[in-house]
C-alpha cells in the first residue's frame, strides 16, 4: 500500500513522528510521498528527521495556494524557493501541492495562477509530477496546465471530490487521480459513482494526513496507517480484492513517481 500524499512534515507529527512510522510500517505500507512546503525550514528539518528513520520516503515540495500571498510582490521568487529545495532534498520526486483555490481565497487569485503557472512550467524543465490541488477553480486549473504543461508534464489530482468532467479532463491531460479518506464518507456516494468510471491504472490512494481521517476515525488526527481503509473502500467499489487493490494502486504510484 502507498499513501500517495501526507503531511508528515507537519507539526502535528512532531511529537510521535516515530510511532507515526512505525505504525504505518506495521500496517504494511511500502512507500509514501511526503508534501512538504516550499521554504519551510521548519518541515525541511522534520522532513530529514523523516528520511532518516524511513528511507523509502519521497517528497514532494511546492508553493500551496494558500501560501501564494508570500510571494504577491514576486511570484518568480515562488519558482526559486522550490527549484533550491527540490536540489537539496535527494528523494524530491514532484513539484507539489500547487494549484489554485477559489474556495477558501487564502491568496489573490491573479497570485495564485501566477505562483501556480511558475511551478507547472518548472515540473516541465525537470521533468517531475505535479501534485494539484484545486478546489473550485476547475477551469483555470486546467486550462493553466494545458497552457505550461505543453502535454509533457504528467501528474495527480489529489484529494479528488470533483465532479465527473474534471476527472475526465485530468484524465485526458495524462493525470492520476488519487482517492483520500473523502471515499469511505457514507455521504460520498456521489464520489464513489464517479472514481468507479476511473481506469483503475489511474488510480492513487493516499490520506492527506493529519486532515481527513477516514471512517471509523472520523474527526481524530489523521496518519498513512488509516490508507487501508481508502484501500478497501476502492477495492469493494472495483470488484477486485483487498491485496489486488493494493499492488494495482502502488504500481500506478512507482510509474508516476519513479523509484
Ligand atoms: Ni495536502
Amino acid at each position: 500500500m502507498i499513501d500517495s500524499h501526507c503531511h508528515l512534515a507537519d507539526d502535528a507529527f512532531a511529537n510521535d513522528l516515530d510511532a507515526v512510522v512505525a505504525r504505518a510500517r506495521t500496517a504494511g505500507l511500502e512507500r509514501l510521498c511526503v508534501i512538504l512546503e516550499g521554504g519551510n525550514q521548519a518541515e525541511a528539518a522534520q522532513a530529514e528527521r523523516l528520511q532518516r528513520l524511513w528511507p523509502e520516503v519521497r517528497f514532494a515540495v511546492g508553493v500551496h495556494p494558500h501560501q501564494a500571498h508570500e510571494f504577491a510582490a514576486d511570484p518568480d521568487r515562488a519558482v526559486s524557493v522550490v527549484l533550491e529545495q527540490v536540489g537539496t532534498t535527494p528523494s524530491a520526486r514532484a513539484i507539489g501541492e500547487i494549484g489554485l483555490d477559489y474556495h477558501y481565497d487564502f491568496s489573490p487569485r491573479d497570485v495564485q495562477q501566477a505562483v501556480f503557472r511558475g511551478q507547472v512550467r518548472l515540473a516541465r524543465e525537470l521533468h517531475k509530477p505535479v501534485v494539484i490541488h484545486t478546489r473550485e477553480a476547475d477551469d483555470d486549473t486546467l486550462r493553466i496546465l494545458r497552457e505550461e504543461g505543453g502535454g509533457e508534464v504528467r501528474g495527480v489530482l489529489h484529494c479528488f471530490t470533483g465532479t465527473l468532467a474534471l476527472a475526465e479532463a485530468g484524465l485526458e491531460l495524462g493525470f492520476s487521480i488519487s482517492i483520500a479518506g473523502i471515499i469511505t464518507f457514507p455521504k460520498a456516494a456521489a464520489l464513489r459513482e464517479t472514481v468507479r468510471r476511473v481506469p483503475l491504472d489511474r488510480v492513487l490512494t493516499e490520506t492527506d494526513s493529519p486532515f481527513l481521517a477516514p471512517v471509523p476515525h472520523r474527526g481524530k488526527r489523521n496518519e498513512p496507517a488509516f490508507v487501508g481503509r481508502v484501500v478497501e473502500t476502492l477495492a469493494e467499489l472495483f470488484g477486485v480484492d483487498r491485496s489486488e487493490m493494493a499492488r494495482r494502486t502502488a504500481a500506478n504510484f512507482h510509474t508516476l513517481f519513479r523509484p
